[in-house]
C-alpha cells in the first residue's frame, strides 16, 4: 500500500466455504464488465425468491501482522427488493459480516458457530432492473472496525440471508504513524493503541553526526498523526544539518545552529572545523570562547599625567588607543629612580607604596604614597590585556619623569590684617612651559584654599586678622603639577575681635549647606524607600520607562495593590519569563491527550507531579518547532503575564518549559473547557442563580485584573475556562497576541485587529482600551451567558453591529433573563465610559442578587432608559410582581388563592396556575415563563448552602 499512514494486510482473495452437502455455497465468482468495460471480479449471490437463505463465502487467512485494530473496507451493489416482483416476503437487501480469531493459517474447517459477528451492512444506495438496463453501477463503500485482534490471524466471513448482492472487493487493513524524521530524531512505524484516545509514546534515535539533547520522542496518534515532539538530537560539533563545515567555517559545538564564519582574525583551512586558528600576531585567550575574534596586546597608555603635593602622587593616563580587541585592560606601574646621569636608574616600587597597588590595574589612575620628591622618578606605565603573555614582543610603556619641587621658599612682600603679598623665585630649567602656580593657603587651625596664578606672585586677600595661615607653591605643567615648595606661616596682624560677624556669616551659610543637605537626604530617602517598595518589580529590571520614580508612583493604580507588569516593557523577554514564572523539569509533567490545536502546537490534557505534593491535572500548550524567537516571545508571553496573577478567577499558572523542547506552558486543568461551548452543550440546564455565580466569578476576575492595572482587551465567553464545579475563570491573556489568535477579531479602518461584537465603541475607533472597555466586554460576556452561548448580534456584519451601536442600538434581553440582569448589562454598554459601572459594582451587586434571591424579582420591572442611575430594589410585592407582567387582572385569584408572597409564586406549577382560575394559555404560558425565570426554589437552594 503506497498510502503511508494505512498498512495493507488483505486485498480480495474469497473462498466458497465448502460443506459436504453444499449447504452454504451460493455465491458465484463472476467476472462483470464496468460502464468503461473494464472487468470486474466479483463474488454475486442472488437467491431472493427463496426463504431461509444462508449463504457463506470466507476470506482466506490474513495474517494480522504489527496490527490490534484493523479496519474492513468492503466495496459492494445491492439490488432494490422493490424493483423485483414477487420477493417481498423472501428478499432483503442486507448481509452480515463475521470475523474468527485463529492462531492456524491453513486448514481451518469452517464453523459459522466459531464466527463472531461485526456488523449488518446495508447499502446507501441500491439498484434497480432500470439501472441494470441502463448500466449504471451503484457502488455502496462502507468500512468497520474489527479487534483487538489477540490471535496472529483471523478470517472474514460473509453471510448472506437472501439478498442480491455483487462484492466488488475487500480491502483490509490497519493505520500506523509511519516512519518519521523529526528534530534530527528517526521515529520507526508504530501502530496506535486500540484505545483511541490514549497516546502511544515513541523514543528517537539521533541520526548520524547528531548528538541527543533531550530525550527525542514523539507520540503516536489513533489515526497515525504523529503529535507531542518532545525533546531533540543535535548536530554534533563540525556539522551543520546535513554536511560538514566548508573552509572558512567552524562549529565548536553541537547543536542545530549552522556553521559559522570563523571570527576576526581567524581561519581554517579543513573541512568539519571545531575551531579556527588565529592570524600571526593574534591570539586566544584561555578562556576566549571559539566564537570570539582573534585579539592583540593592547598599545600603550596615552596623555600620562602627574599631580604632586607634599607625600603623594597621582599618576593618571588615558586608556591605549588600541586595546587589541578585548576588553580585559589592566596596566602595570614600574617606578625607576634615576640620579644626575639619567642612564644610572634603579628600580624602586619597593621603595614606594600603590595605591590600589602597582600590578594589574583596571583604573587608569595609580596614587603613589610616602613620596618624597627629592630625586627623580621615572614611571613606566604598560597596558596589558588577556594575551600580552602570549606574545613575545616587547610591551610598549608610557613614561613620565617626576621632578622634585621647582619652587624654592615663599617670600612676603607685604602684608596688611587682611591680605598678604607674597614672591617665590621662578624655576630655572623644565622640561615643559610651566602653564600657572598654584598657591594654597589656609588657617592653620581651619579652612582651606588655593589660588591659581599665572605669575611667580600672589596677593592673597580676604584674610582674617590676628590668624595664623599657611602658604606654599606648587608648578603646573602640561605633565601635571610640581610638588609643594616648603610651607611657609604667617600671624596677619590686627585686632580679633571685629571677626564674630565673619564667623557669625560662615555659621549662617554652613548652616544653610547642612540644613539643604539633610533636606536632600531625607528626599532621596523617601524617594528611594517609597519607590522600591511599591515598584519592587520594576527596579529588579531594566524597564524601558519609568526612570523617574515620582513618574511611576503616579502609574500605580491603587498603592498597596500589586501592579501589573507589561512584559513587553523589557529589553530582555527572556528575564520576564525567568521573573514571573517558574520552570518546570519535563519530567514531572505527563502528557495523556491532545485536547486541542492552538496558534502555536498542541493543547494536551496530562498530570504534574511536585515533590511532596498531591498530582494535578494540568492543559500544557505547547509550541511547535521551528519558530523563530518573535514566536517564542510571543507565546511565552502569556506566561508572564498569567504568571503575574493569582485569583481563584484568574486561570493559574504552574509553570513553564523553556529549557527544553518543546517549549510548554503548563495551566491548571479546566474539567469544562470553554464557557461559550459548554453553555451551548448545556442549553437551559442551570438555574438563574447559577448561571449569575459564573458571572460573578468572571465579573471578581475582572476586578483583580483591572486593580493591578491590567486590560483584557479580549473578554468573551470562548475565553473563560470552566472547571468540575462550575469555577469560572478568565483565560487567554497576551495583548496582541490574543488577538492574532482569536477568529473573533477582525481588521479595522485603522489596521488594528479586534473582535467588534465585544468591543467598545471608543476601543474599535481609536484604540481606547480602559477597564472601562473591558466592563463593555463583560456586558457582553452577561449576555453571552445568559442566552447559553447565543452568538451576539446573531449574523449581523461586524460593520452593521459597529453602525447599530453608534445609532443607540443594543442587544435585548435573552430569553427568560432578569430584567436586573439585562439592565446591568445596558449599564456596561454606555457609549460614555465613565458611565460604565467599575467591576467592584458589579461584584457586589451580583453578591446581592445571589444573597437576596428575590431581588431577581426585578426581572418584572419594565426596563428603564439606558444610562439611568442604577438602583435595583430589593423586595417587591405579588402585586407589583403581576403589574410588571401586564397580568394585573389576576391579582385577586393569587391572594384568594394565598399565594401573597413571592417565594410562593415561585414554587407555583401549570396546574397551581390554572387551578386558580387562569384559564387563557397566552397568559398561563406568560405567569409559568416570568416563574421559570425566577427559578426560585433553586435560589433558596442557594441559601441553603449552595454555591457555584
Ligand atoms: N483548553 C485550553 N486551556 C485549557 C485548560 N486550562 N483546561 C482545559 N482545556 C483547556
Amino acid at each position: 500500500e503506497e498510502q503511508i499512514k494505512t498498512c495493507c494486510l488483505w486485498m480480495i482473495e474469497l473462498e466458497h466455504v465448502i460443506k459436504k452437502d453444499n449447504e452454504y455455497v451460493r455465491w458465484d465468482a463472476i467476472t462483470e464488465m464496468d460502464e468503461h468495460n473494464r472487468p470486474i471480479h466479483t463474488f454475486q449471490v442472488c437467491n431472493v425468491m427463496e426463504p431461509n437463505q444462508n449463504n457463506w463465502l470466507r476470506s482466506n487467512w490474513i495474517s494480522r501482522q504489527a496490527a490490534q485494530k484493523v479496519y474492513v473496507e468492503l466495496r459492494f451493489t445491492l439490488r432494490d427488493c422493490n424493483s423485483i416482483p414477487w420477493v417481498s416476503g423472501t428478499c432483503k437487501e442486507t448481509f452480515n459480516l463475521f470475523y474468527h480469531e485463529t492462531d492456524e493459517a491453513h486448514g481451518v474447517k469452517f464453523r459459522p458457530a466459531q464466527y463472531t459477528k461485526i456488523d449488518t451492512i446495508a447499502a446507501d444506495e441500491s439498484f434497480t432492473q432500470m439501472d441494470l438496463g441502463d448500466r449504471i453501477l451503484k457502488l455502496n463503500t462502507e468500512v468497520r472496525e474489527v479487534g483487538p485482534i489477540n490471535r496472529k490471524g483471523f478470517y472474514l466471513a460473509f453471510q448472506d440471508i437472501g439478498a442480491c448482492i455483487a462484492l466488488v472487493s475487500v480491502r483490509v487493513y490497519y493505520k500506523k504513524c509511519p516512519f518519521t524524521l523529526r528534530n534530527l530524531a528517526s521515529f520507526p512505524d508504530t501502530v496506535p493503541r486500540v484505545d483511541s484516545s490514549s497516546l502511544v509514546e515513541v523514543r528517537g534515535a539521533c541520526v548520524d553526526h547528531a548528538e541527543e539533547r533531550d530525550t527525542p520522542k514523539l507520540f503516536c496518534g489513533a489515526d497515525g498523526d504523529w503529535l507531542v515532539p518532545l525533546g531533540r538530537c543535535v548536530c554534533s560539533v563540525g556539522y551543520e544539518e546535513i554536511d560538514a563545515c566548508r573552509p572558512g567555517f567552524y562549529k565548536a559545538y553541537a547543536g542545530n545552529i549552522k556553521c559559522s564564519k570563523c571570527p576576526p582574525h581567524s581561519f581554517s583551512y579543513g573541512e568539519a572545523s571545531a575551531i579556527c586558528r588565529c592570524e600571526k600576531g593574534f591570539f586566544r585567550a584561555e578562556k576566549d570562547p571559539p566564537t570570539m575574534a582573534c585579539t592583540r596586546p593592547p598599545s600603550r597608555p596615552r596623555n600620562l599625567m602627574f599631580n604632586l603635593n607634599d607625600t603623594c602622587l597621582l599618576l593618571e593616563w588615558s586608556p591605549p588607543s588600541d586595546t587589541g580587541g578585548r576588553r580585559d585592560l589592566t596596566y602595570n606601574v614600574q617606578c625607576k629612580r634615576c640620579g644626575p646621569e639619567p642612564d644610572r636608574c634603579q628600580q624602586c616600587e619597593d621603595e614606594l607604596r600603590f595605591l590600589p597597588g602597582p600590578l594589574g590595574l583596571t583604573n587608569a589612575t595609580v596614587t603613589v604614597v610616602d613620596f618624597s620628591a627629592h630625586a627623580n622618578y621615572t614611571f613606566e606605565i604598560e597596558s596589558l590585556n588577556g594575551v600580552s603573555d602570549m606574545s613575545s614582543f616587547p610591551r610598549p610603556v608610557a613614561i613620565i619623569t617626576v621632578s622634585p619641587s621647582l619652587v624654592g621658599a615663599l617670600k612676603k612682600d607685604w602684608a596688611s590684617p587682611n591680605s598678604i603679598a607674597l614672591s617665590w623665585q621662578q624655576p630655572e630649567q623644565t622640561t615643559l612651559p610651566i602653564i600657572d602656580y598654584e598657591v594654597k593657603y589656609y588657617e592653620k587651625v581651619l579652612k582651606y584654599s588655593a589660588y591659581d596664578s599665572k605669575a611667580p606672585s600672589v596677593i592673597v586677600s580676604g584674610l582674617k586678622p590676628a590668624t595664623w595661615y599657611v602658604f606654599s607653591v606648587r608648578t603646573r605643567t602640561a605633565a601635571g603639577y610640581s610638588s609643594y615648595s616648603p610651607k611657609y606661616e604667617y600671624e596677619t596682624t590686627g585686632d580679633s575681635s571685629n571677626m564674630a560677624s565673619d564667623q557669625g556669616q560662615v555659621l549662617v551659610i554652613v548652616t544653610a549647606a547642612v540644613g539643604g543637605f539633610t533636606l536632600l537626604v531625607i528626599l532621596t530617602l523617601f524617594l528611594l524607600i517609597t519607590g522600591s517598595k511599591l515598584h519592587k518589580k520594576q527596579t529588579a529590571r531594566t524597564p524601558l520607562h519609568c526612570i523617574d520614580y515620582s513618574l511611576c508612583l503616579s502609574t500605580v493604580p491603587y498603592p498597596g495593590i500589586k501592579t501589573y507588569v507589561d512584559p513587553d516593557t523589557y529589553e530582555d523577554p527572556t528575564q520576564a519569563v525567568h521573573e514571573f514564572t517558574k520552570e518546570i523539569d519535563p519530567s514531572r509533567i505527563r502528557i495523556e491527550r491532545v485536547i486541542g490545536a492552538g496558534e502555536f502546537g498542541e493543547v494536551c490534557s496530562g498530570r504534574l507531579r511536585t515533590p511532596g505534593k498531591k498530582e494535578i491535572a494540568v492543559a500544557i500548550k505547547t509550541l511547535k518547532g521551528g519558530y523563530v524567537e518573535r514566536q517564542r516571545w510571543d507565546f511565552l508571553r502569556e506566561a508572564s503575564i498569567m504568571g503575574q496573577f493569582d485569583h481563584p478567577n484568574i486561570i493559574r499558572l504552574e509553570g513553564v518549559v523553556t529549557k527544553s523542547r518543546p517549549v510548554m506552558i503548563v495551566v491548571e486543568y479546566m474539567e469544562n473547557g470553554s464557557l461559550d461551548s459548554f453553555l451551548r452543550q448545556h442549553d437551559g440546564h442551570f438555574t438563574v442563580i447559577q448561571l449569575v455565580g459564573m458571572l460573578r466569578g468572571i465579573a471578581s476576575g475582572m476586578k483583580y485584573l483591572s486593580d493591578m492595572g491590567y486590560v483584557h482587551r479580549d473578554l468573551a465567553a470562548r475565553n473563560i475556562l470552566v472547571n468540575s464545579n462550575l469555577v469560572c475563570k478568565v483565560s487567554d491573556f497576551g495583548l496582541s497576541r490574543v488577538l492574532e489568535d482569536d477568529p473573533e477579531a477582525a481588521y479595522t479602518t485603522t489596521g488594528g485587529k479586534i473582535p467588534i461584537r465585544w468591543t467598545a465603541p471608543e476601543a474599535i475607533s481609536y484604540r481606547k482600551f480602559s477597564s472601562a472597555s473591558d466592563a463593555w466586554s463583560y456586558g457582553i460576556v452577561m449576555w453571552e451567558v445568559m442566552s447559553y452561548g447565543e452568538r451576539p448580534y446573531w449574523e449581523m456584519s461586524n460593520q452593521d453591529v459597529i453602525l447599530s451601536i453608534e445609532e443607540g442600538y443594543r442587544l435585548p434581553a435573552p430569553m427568560g433573563c432578569p430584567v436586573a440582569l439585562h439592565q446591568l448589562m445596558l449599564h456596561c454598554w454606555q457609549k460614555e465610559r465613565n458611565h460604565r459601572p467599575k467591576f467592584t459594582d458589579i461584584v457586589s451587586f451580583l453578591d446581592k442578587l445571589i444573597r437576596n434571591p428575590s431581588t431577581v424579582l426585578k426581572n418584572f420591572f419594565l426596563p428603564e432608559s439606558p444610562g439611568e442611575e442604577m438602583d435595583y430594589p430589593m423586595f417587591i410585592s405579588v402585586g407589583d410582581w403581576l403589574d410588571s407582567i401586564k397580568m394585573s387582572q389576576y391579582k385577586s385569584n393569587f391572594m384568594a388563592a394565598g399565594y401573597n408572597t413571592l417565594d410562593s409564586v415561585a414554587r407555583m406549577s401549570i396546574e397551581d396556575v390554572r387551578r386558580i382560575g387562569v384559564e387563557l394559555i397566552g397568559h398561563q404560558r406568560r405567569i409559568i415563563s416570568s416563574i421559570q425565570t425566577l427559578h426560585l426554589q433553586l435560589l433558596h437552594e442557594h441559601e441553603k448552602g449552595f454555591h457555584v
